[in-house]
């Protein structure tokens, strides 16, 4: 059964949507090219509201470009694109009060202010009434330990702290959909870890959608079971993380440890030794296939000591999928 709230019309809508920049590059003493940049590349998706999607990439892949153009501050050089039925370049003020953005690199509350007094101006700027403020606030203060940094001035938090304070900003008009450009970066583990866990509890209490932009793949892995990966402005895979793995046909390493040092192991192909040292090895075998018939062949037959399996690194499935659409072959 669906959650009540969440519907399966797409709440955001991208159909064919381009960006081009034109850049005046100096090439020379007084001389300048001017040249296109194709920033996002005809790009269409749709997400449901409810939906916790990570958008992810490499640097200058799009992202942030096409977080601009969802929130109206950039206006698409072609296509169509719809956040809640609303043409966001058209009508940024009228949508601005259904969505809320973070932007990690650079903040939305005023530096020199204590946090609390942004968030009253985002109080009087939203026309948000009293009442909810208050509860909304509170929550927040709550979920997202802000407490004691309520009458600091914004210059003196920490990045954690700021990046915490910015969520919070960004929520108090209860956006029905939340977008977030990098919010972990720069953070330590145990901020981003109380980011995701409130990003985790925002999305199924109150179903709000999110679009979360990112570079560190544990957010994905952690937050998202959709994930849209997009690469020089085009969309080269959008779907489950699992389905990622074996796009990028990733495989994981099973680690032996055995009695004493021994040949390579004879494992059943695909599965194959690519490491030796000592009495440990290391096999490699497909990131969809269960390893217990691998395990249990290789108790069978060898004095097993010790085993683990890791499993693969996203990082290298994506780099590898890079690397494969580069080369001609399609992924997705
Ligand atoms: N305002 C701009 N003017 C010119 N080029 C831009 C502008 N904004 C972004 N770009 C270019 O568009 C491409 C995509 O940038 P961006 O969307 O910021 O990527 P990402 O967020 O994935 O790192 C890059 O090549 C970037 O240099
Ligand atoms: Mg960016």
């Amino acid at each position: 059964m669906m959650d009540p709230g969440r519907t399966m019309d797409p709440f955001i809508e991208l159909d064919g949507v381009e960006k081009v920049f034109d850049v005046r590059r100096k090439t020379g003493f007084l001389k300048r090219e001017r040249h296109r940049v194709r920033a996002v590349d005809s790009i269409s998706f749709s997400v449901a509201r409810g939906e916790m999607v990570g958008y992810i990439g490499p640097n200058g892949a799009g992202k942030s470009t096409t977080i601009k153009m969802l929130t109206g501050i950039l206006t698409p050089s072609g296509g169509r694109l719809r956040v809640a039925g609303i043409d966001p370049s058209r009508e940024r003020t009228r949508l601005a009060h259904r969505i809320g953005v973070v932007f990690g690199q650079r903040t939305t509350l005023w530096w020199d202010l204590p946090l609390i007094d942004s968030y009253r101006l985002v109080h009087r700027m939203y026309r948000i009434p009293a009442a909810r403020y208050r509860e909304n606030l509170d929550r927040m203060v709550e979920l997202l330990d802000l407490g004691e940094l309520l009458d600091v001035p914004v210059r003196q938090l920490s990045l954690g702290q700021r990046m915490r304070g910015d969520i919070a900003a960004a929520l108090l008009h209860d956006p029905e959909v939340l977008y977030l450009d990098e919010p972990t970066i720069g953070l330590d583990v145990i901020s981003k870890t109380r980011v995701r866990e409130f990003l985790r509890g925002l999305n199924a209490e109150r179903a709000t959608t999110v679009l979360l932009t990112t570079h560190d793949l544990q957010d994905i892995e952690q937050l998202c079971s959709r994930v849209m990966v997009i690469d020089h402005g085009r969309l080269v895979y959008d779907g489950a993380l699992a389905g990622l793995h074996e796009a990028g046909e990733s495989e994981r390493i099973l680690v032996v440890d055995l009695e004493r040092e021994l040949p390579p192991i004879a494992a059943p192909s695909p599965a194959r030794v690519v490491r030796v040292e000592g009495p440990r090895q290391w096999l490699a075998f497909p990131a969809s296939a269960s390893a217990a018939g691998l395990v249990a062949r290789i108790a069978a037959e060898y004095p097993l000591v010790d085993l683990s399996v890791r499993e693969p690194d996203i990082e290298a499935v994506i780099a590898k999928m890079y690397a494969e659409r580069r080369a001609g072959r399609p992924v997705a």
